[in-house]
């Protein structure tokens, strides 16, 4: 029997890798990331996009939501939901969106009901990821935020393309897949792009 690394130990060591990435290796992630989705079809016939802030190391999505900006797309970022457990609402964001500080220290919008776009107005969900396999599985941080929000998308016809952004050094060979695990429909890096459509 193969010795394989539960999903936490996996979470531990992918986690650490992409925290050691230095200011000038997440710089160049950031601008790589923006080129790379600028070739893809999906971003750049979309009119919204669910971006998210960076932490943990994760590759920052400033340059990228910049353009969308600067081009005409709208941007959603995610908030915890108030209500729901363990479920997240997206909400709009422009350069004058009041901030505030959810319970992890990541900075959201204000919840503010008119600013709360539903999932299918976006035509590009950006997810970040702790882990992921050529296959496109996903491992996040392990609340399953996204899983929950994201539930219905495996059933529904067309909805939100779901593009995981990750640094290069989140590939693993095979992740172990858990039912509720939502896949991603395209998977970038700064480096390579996988699609699954
Ligand atoms: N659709 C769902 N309905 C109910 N519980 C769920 C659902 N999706 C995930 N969960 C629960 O959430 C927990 C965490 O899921 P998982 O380990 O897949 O998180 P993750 O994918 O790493 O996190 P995230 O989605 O926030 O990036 C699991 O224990 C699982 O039971
Ligand atoms: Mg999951």
């Amino acid at each position: 029997m193969t010795d394989q690394p539960s999903r936490g130990q996996l979470r531990q060591v992918l986690r650490q890798a992409r925290r050691n990435l230095t200011g000038d290796q997440q710089q160049a992630a950031s601008q790589a990331l923006l080129e790379q989705l600028s070739r893809q079809e999906a971003f750049v016939q979309a009119k919204r996009i669910a971006a998210y802030l960076a932490n943990d190391g994760e590759p920052n999505l400033t340059p990228v939501i910049n353009f969308c900006q600067q081009s005409g797309k709208a941007v959603s970022l995610p908030v915890l939901h108030p209500l729901t457990k363990k479920h997240l609402l997206f909400l709009d964001y422009t350069a004058t969106t009041p901030m505030r500080l959810n319970r992890f220290n990541i900075a959201e919008p204000e919840l503010v009901c008119q600013a709360i776009r539903r999932l299918d107005e976006h035509d590009v969900i950006l997810m970040p990821l702790v882990g992921f396999d050529a296959a496109g599985n996903r491992l996040g941080m392990g609340g399953g935020f996204y899983d929950r929000t994201l539930a219905y998308h495996s059933k529904a016809a067309k909805g939100p393309t779901l593009i995981g952004v990750a640094h290069s050094c989140q590939e693993v060979e095979q992740l172990p897949v858990a039912p509720w695990d939502v896949p991603c429909d395209m998977i970038v890096t700064p480096d390579n792009i996988w699609r699954y459509e």
